[in-house]
């Protein structure tokens, strides 16, 4: 027997960062977070269940995963449909990329985000958006923002269940048309440290931590009405801050990390001068950087003078659907 289902889902970019778990297992975070989702940034994933299989099988672009890779991403997201579902069965994922993984632009939160949407279809569970974003949490903690589209908030949650901790939708795709995030790629080589281990060292070591935590919390709400009142200039330093603070523990931490360049310091500086744009880095250099539409055409000339590999141009989209 063979159930199969497929579908698409977007990347995401978090406006407040997700930088700290209080739960491995579960990937319950430090902090709430709140994300954009991305129209030009998708992973399509189809998920074969089959019974003739002894073990899941990854494969993303054609290229296999090891069995690590799959035990402590896709595995985990699977084994909870498998416990759902009732039966131990399975399955078979393939997922094709539309940007380059591991260059620091969420593959893994828009493939973990593509196959939970299709399992649910495949093994026919008719489980909610909400209730999919806290399985796909467990495969990957930022993947479960991306099972919405617009703006997402993914409220930390208090219980050690994991049962509050999840996403939903705040504002929608439509909500600031004339917002763009224009991403440019300064390298695409895989990053030295992956966020899961970088955000376990920041957790262990950084005495900052505790005054980011603050941050975060006091400026929440300013973040979210910002974006309800179009408030682009609150908007874009507000961005800009809660990267800072993100890549500020980062570097506390010990042994140091670092996931910025020269070039990353560079875009920083010139749009802080700039006035009418803010950027945000994840966890590598390559910023993603939030104007209104009219401004865009500077900012794309800097970053072509800069020396971009190349510059992807974003609007705010839509969440997961089947195909
Ligand atoms: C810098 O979601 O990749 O992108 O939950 O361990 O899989 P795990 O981590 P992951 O971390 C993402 C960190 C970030 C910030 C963010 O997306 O909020």
């Amino acid at each position: 027997m063979k159930l199969e289902a497929e579908a698409i889902a977007p990347s995401n970019i978090a406006i407040v960062k997700y930088w700290g778990k209080r739960d491995k297992e579960l990937n319950l975070p430090l902090n709430s977070s709140l994300s954009v989702s991305l129209d030009s940034l998708w992973v399509r994933s189809k998920v074969t269940f089959d019974e003739s299989l002894d073990r899941d099988e990854v494969l993303i672009n054609g290229k296999r995963l090891d069995e690590r890779e799959v035990n402590e991403y896709a595995g985990r997201v699977l084994r909870r449909f498998r416990e759902l579902y009732g039966k131990s069965i399975f399955a078979r994922i393939e997922s094709t990329t539309n940007f380059p993984s591991s260059a620091g632009l969420a593959s893994s939160a828009a493939g973990i985000a593509a196959l939970t949407f299709a399992s649910n279809s495949a093994l026919g569970l008719g489980l909610s958006n909400r209730e999919l974003s806290k399985i796909a949490r467990i495969g990957s903690g930022s993947a479960c923002r991306s099972m919405f589209g617009g703006f997402v908030k993914w409220n930390k949650g208090d219980l050690d269940s994991g049962e509050d901790s999840f996403c939903e939708e705040i504002f929608p795709p439509n909500h600031w048309p004339e917002l763009v995030d224009i991403i440019a790629i300064f390298g695409e080589e895989k990053k030295k440290v992956s966020s899961r281990s970088g955000m376990e060292n920041t957790t262990a070591t950084s005495s900052l931590m505790k005054c980011r935590l603050e941050f975060v919390k006091e400026t929440f709400e300013e973040v979210v009405n910002a974006i309800r009142t179009r408030n682009a200039s609150k908007f874009f330093e507000l961005t800009m801050r809660h990267s800072n603070s993100m890549h500020a523990v980062i570097l506390d931490s010990w042994p140091p990390m670092n996931y910025l360049n020269e070039k990353s310091f560079r875009v920083m500086e010139w749009i802080a001068e700039f006035g009418k744009a803010g950027y945000t880095f994840d966890a590598g250099p390559n910023p993603h950087i939030f104007v209104l539409e009219k401004d865009m055409d500077e900012v794309m000339k800097f970053l072509k003078e800069l020396g971009s590999v190349k510059i992807l141009v974003n609007r705010v989209g839509k969440g997961p659907y089947l195909v």
